[in-house]
């Protein structure tokens, strides 16, 4: 076909693509015809934008392979200005006009950040998971954005692991549920609009088990394991329609996973049929090389591609490699091909054939970013997250007639930390609501006490006198404290999981000043942490995460009353780091520890600490009561074709409207493969007036009950099971079912 013929052939080609825009195969399909392998090669090429500026330099490297049609996609590279200038090398200057794919890491917001993961998920409120991610898609696409690296769905049951901070806790049903509400929010209804993003389902898989919560560290663990715990809520992403995936750092069960045929082609494609795209984690497969599974780059290149990751982000490896690979016959064809299909189609569903400027709208980008009503809406999150530990002597709500009030801590007026890791194009800078100005809403200048105290991790307790005076001052002290936001996500594993720094010195000497007085811990942290020791120094504390833009009106508002905290723990606080891994649905062993006699000998535990954590999985305070009462089964047995429902009566006691997040367990009591000591089932959030009672249902059938035996298959057996309607993982079972 002469050159001008193939001209001939793009221009149908885009006019067909508007009038038959459903018709993507056909489309991708005609434009593969026109690729040569290099170009085909190209689409599966990711490079990155210098991160945090406004758009890499178009004269760089970049601007180079973009040209020569050896990039199919960036990351790191936003803002309407920064992507027009890149998308248009790559429509005008290349042989066949392929636009861009921008993606970036908007992980709990992009302008407008809202809590952390783990603490958005302490909402249990899948509106809210939606609704937060669906206001990042507005915000990310507004600025050129088409594609997100997010939700991280890795399950995470150590909290040395930074990266707990970014995932949706310990729990495989909860972490399902939460997975798809991201998905739907990113993506919304149709991906053709300019305001919705590829979501990426990350990182697959089993990141979350690193050996010793160590960051990219071994990972090892059986076929059951990975099935029942790790892959659920991967899974559940390819239901909801997810268009991407990330494959991970790890290695698992010796094989890095961007090199895992067994988890990436035979798992993902040919069990789940997912037909969306595969990117690599940032240089993973180079990464196999120090893993010692490639020998040598090209070796590289060769596995990432074999085992199905469709794109190299940053790894330089496809583009230097592929086409020799593929000559030489050690890479088929038609894996690049199908990579680069499925490259082209996300482009297609996104609309980019039609407009490839259709995310890049100077007006749009301006009027998005930090909406009022999204800072409303990330105001209510922030307070929908935040988890009341523990409040003794009802120091919570704090009244706005108190006389004075001390503000200790180096996060009060903190308007940094505040947004947490990851935390996108969040302006750390002034936009920021921090926490003193969060309660400057409710309180009078000449209420308010202020002292520093120290900083986070430094080691001067220069600010302690004053902290100490000011906080004797006062009739009421709210310490505000808590990690960096450096000190949690990637390559942020700590082996010590108290509050760091001097930080818990002070806390001990303000309560020394203080003893008779009211004392108020409100914490900001991506992990969960040791509060052995504070626990019995403060009344109250109040676990606020890193609760983003609006994080300190959010807290203000839960710390005032104006709302009721309803918050519950996604994942388990140890009552030491040797506790961990520690997370609700563990198994029994065969020596569990006896109810009747907790420190009987050669039992399952420790010589120095309960096996109890210091908060359990589910658990979260309100300001109010709420009574379980009444539960009911519509039946003690369950048949495999039929239903039974189970229900409660909760009652709101105390004085005060609330919600309450209501929770069931299940527990196969006897099963070819041991099963968890109890596993959630189901949730609901109801909203209760002081005094109303409701009647909560659930349904349970089969599918709730299955699980992948010994054979690896996914079935149910017939049995007893233990079931409870409670308020936090921590309750004893006292009603059965039998399925038969
Ligand atoms: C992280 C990913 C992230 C990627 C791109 C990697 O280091 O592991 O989660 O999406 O960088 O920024």
């Amino acid at each position: 076909m002469t050159l001008k013929a193939k001209y001939f052939l793009i221009v149908i080609f885009f006019f067909g693509n508007s009038i038959f825009a459903q018709n993507y195969e056909a489309k991708v399909d005609s434009l593969m015809n026109l690729m040569t392998l290099q170009e085909k090669i190209g689409q599966t090429v990711m490079y990155s934008g210098s991160w945090d500026q406004t758009g890499p330099i178009v004269g760089s490297d970049n601007g180079k392979y973009i040209r020569e049609g050896n990039m199919g996609a960036m990351l790191n590279a936003f803002t309407v200005k920064g992507t027009f200038d890149l998308q248009k090398v790559a429509v005008e200057e290349t042989r066949l006009g392929i636009p861009l794919l921008f993606g970036y890491d908007v992980i709990h917001g992009h302008r407008t950040i809202f809590p952390i993961n783990l603490g958005l998920s302490a909402s249990w409120d899948l509106n809210m998971v939606e609704e937060s991610s669906r206001i990042a898609a507005e915000e990310a696409s507004a600025e050129g954005l088409h594609w997100t690296f997010a939700p991280m769905v890795d399950i995470a049951r150590d909290p040395r692991w930074g990266r707990v901070s970014e995932g949706a806790g310990e729990d495989v049903y909860l972490g399902s549920q939460i997975a798809k509400a991201y998905v739907k929010g990113f993506q919304g209804d149709d991906l053709s609009k300019h305001n919705t993003i590829l979501a990426c389902a990350k990182h697959f898989v089993g990141y979350g088990a690193a050996q010793a919560g160590r960051d990219y560290h071994t990972v090892n663990m059986d076929e059951g394991e990975l099935r029942n715990v790790y892959l659920p809520p991967f899974k559940a992403t390819v239901e909801a329609g997810v268009e991407t995936f990330m494959s991970a750092f790890n290695e698992l069960n010796g094989v890095p996973t961007s090199g895992n045929k067994f988890t990436l082609r035979d798992i993902l494609r040919d069990e789940w049929g997912f037909k969306g795209l595969v990117v690599s984690d940032y240089i993973s497969i180079n990464e196999l090389i120090p893993h010692g599974f490639a020998k040598d780059s090209t070796d590289a290149a060769r596995i990432g591609m074999n085992a199905g990751v469709d794109m190299d982000m940053v790894g330089h490896l496809y583009r230097k490699f592929l086409k020799e690979l593929v000559e030489q016959g050690k890479v088929s064809e038609s894996y690049v091909s199908d990579a680069c299909r499925r490259i082209l189609m996300a482009k297609f569903k996104l609309g980019l054939f039609d407009d490839p400027y259709r995310y890049i709208d100077e007006k749009r980008e301006a009027e998005t970013k930090y909406k009022p009503e999204f800072l409303t809406k990330a105001r209510e999150i922030a307070a929908a997250s935040s988890v009341l530990l523990q409040n003794k002597n009802k120091a919570l709500p704090l009244s706005k007639s108190t006389k004075t009030i001390a503000f200790i801590g180096p996060l009060v007026k903190d308007e940094y930390d505040i947004l947490g890791n990851w935390a996108a194009k969040g302006d750390r800078n002034g936009k920021a609501v921090s926490v003193f100005e969060g309660i400057s809403e409710y309180l009078k200048p000449n209420q308010i006490l202020y002292a520093k105290g120290c900083d986070i991790l430094k080691d001067d307790a220069s600010g302690f006198d004053e902290a100490i005076n000011t906080s004797k001052k006062a009739d009421v002290i709210v310490l505000v404290m808590g990690e960096g936001h450096h000190m949690s996500g990637e390559a942020a594993s700590r082996t010590n999981l108290k509050i760091p720094g001097i930080q818990p010195q002070l806390i001990k000497k303000i309560r020394e000043a203080n003893p008779n007085k009211k004392i108020v811990l409100v914490l900001m942290n991506g992990r969960p942490i040791n509060l052995s020791d504070e626990v019995i120094l403060v009344d109250t504390i109040l676990e606020a995460w890193f609760p983003g833009t609006m994080g300190g009106a959010g807290v203000s508002d839960v710390l005032f009353g104006t709302y009721n905290p309803s918050g519950k723990l996604t994942m388990t606080f140890p009552r030491n780091v040797g506790q961990v891994p520690i997370y609700y649905n563990m198994k029994n062993t065969g020596r569990p520890i006896p109810d009747n006699n907790p420190n009987e000998d050669y039992k399952s535990s420790y010589i120095d600490t309960p096996n109890t954590p210091l908060f359990a999985f589910g658990h979260g305070l309100s300001y109010t009561t709420f009574q379980y009462s009444d539960l009911k089964l519509s039946s003690n047995t369950l048949t495999f074709s039929g239903e039974i429902s189970a229900s409660v009566t909760v009652t709101n006691t105390g004085t005060t409207d609330g919600n309450e997040i209501i929770q069931l367990y299940v527990h196969d009591k006897v099963a070819s493969v041991t099963r968890p000591v109890k596993e959630l089932k189901g949730f609901q959030k109801i909203f209760l007036k002081k005094g109303e009672s409701k009647t909560v249902t659930f349904t349970i059938s089969v599918e709730d009950l299955k699980f992948y035996n010994n054979e690896m298959h996914y079935a149910v057996e017939p049995g007893e099971f233990e079931i409870a309607i409670a308020p936090s993982s921590n309750f004893k079972f006292k009603n059965n079912f039998t399925l038969e």
